[in-house]
């Protein structure tokens, strides 16, 4: 557990011990992993974690969101294209995998790959080989992959949206990260680390968590694990009046938002203000929506006349789990 400090994972309950332990043998492979878990309970800190624990580490990280790339750019941005690919490629330009030899490569929200970078990711993952886009001759680089996805990617086989054989290469180093609400203890222990750092970074004296919080703090769900809680001590540390740290909800931007008596941290900006309301209608009318269609995404597509991968976004952006619904 020692080293793992080292790379901030916190958290003492049996689930996140039993996920550490196996960070540390996956670290010990040089097979393909996959990390799965819901939003913000900690994909990114365990896949580089298991990087530098590795006999990678001297080699390069390089990491892509899969989701934040338009569909057609994913292989590209991957594999490389030759000069003269398309009508604008003046030069042949690497892609990621050549840059990450000798390394990593993390492919973040792996599910948003389309069918064409799967079978390319296949065929890199059996035999280390890959073409760029546009080029006559293969090219050759020993990279580790890690994915991680929030998706259920066996659903997305069955419906025809992954393929099955490279979900079964991939899923031979599966780790699942429990999500907050299942670590017992895990939350007090994370909150009293994040309190700690903030005390030490600042010149006031040091706070504490009023009593109260502890009791919200075990209650509540945390939708949003440990990037919510992180956030949400910061939020209320820099809020704080006195000595004391005080949560005792979570929706202090909506339920002002909607007072009347606003403050200057609810109508001061426009941009921030509209941007919340927009996010929450968002998520209200996709809970809405899914509970209506019981989680079949189809269904929600053809009910809401909104594409089904646009839905996938937004699920993925409000940290929503339409298995949740089913
Ligand atoms: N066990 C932990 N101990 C301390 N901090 C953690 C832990 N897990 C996550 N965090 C912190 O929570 C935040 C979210 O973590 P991370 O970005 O790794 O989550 P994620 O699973 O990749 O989320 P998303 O699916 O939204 O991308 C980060 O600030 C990270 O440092
Ligand atoms: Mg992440």
């Amino acid at each position: 557990m020692g080293d793992l400090a080292r790379f901030n994972l916190i958290g003492t309950s049996h689930a996140f011990l039993a996920a550490m332990a196996a960070v540390e043998k996956f670290a010990a492979s040089d097979l393909a992993v996959l990390v799965y878990g819901e939003t913000g309970t900690g994909k990114e800190l365990v896949t580089r974690a298991i990087h530098y624990l590795s006999a990678r580490r001297d080699g390069p990280f390089i990491s892509v969101n899969c989701g934040a790339l338009p569909e057609t750019l994913v292989e590209c941005e991957l594999f490389g294209h030759a000069r003269g690919a398309f009508t604008d490629a003046r030069e042949a330009r690497p892609g990621l995998v050549a840059q990450a030899n000798g390394g990593t490569l993390f492919l973040d929200e792996i599910e948003a790959m389309n069918a064409r970078a799967q079978v390319s990711l296949l065929r890199f993952l059996e035999d280390k080989e890959y073409r760029p886009i546009g080029a006559s001759a293969v090219q050759c680089a020993d990279v580790r992959i890690i994915g991680t996805s929030n998706a259920d990617l066996k659903a997305m086989v069955r419906s025809g949206q992954f393929r099955s054989d490279l979900l079964f290469r991939l899923n031979v180093l599966a780790l699942h990260l429990p999500p907050l609400r299942e670590r017992d203890g895990d939350v007090g222990v994370l909150a009293e680390t994040f309190l700690e750092r903030l005390n030490r970074r600042s010149a006031d004296p040091p706070k504490i968590f009023h009593p109260d919080t502890i009791d919200f703090m075990h209650g509540y769900g945390w939708p949003g694990n440990v990037r919510e809680l992180e956030n949400l001590v910061a939020r209320e540390f820099i809020l704080a009046s006195g000595s004391m740290v005080k949560i005792t909800n979570v929706d202090w931007p909506r339920a002002a938002a909607r007072g009347a008596q606003g403050d200057a941290l609810t109508f001061g900006n426009f941009k921030a203000a509209k941007a919340r309301a927009v996010a929450d209608f968002e998520r209200s009318y996709i809970e809405a929506l899914l509970a209506k269609s019981r989680g079949n995404l189809s269904l929600a597509s053809r009910m809401s006349g909104k594409d089904r991968s646009e839905l996938g976004k937004l699920l993925r952006k409000h940290g929503i789990a339409r298995q949740d619904f089913n």
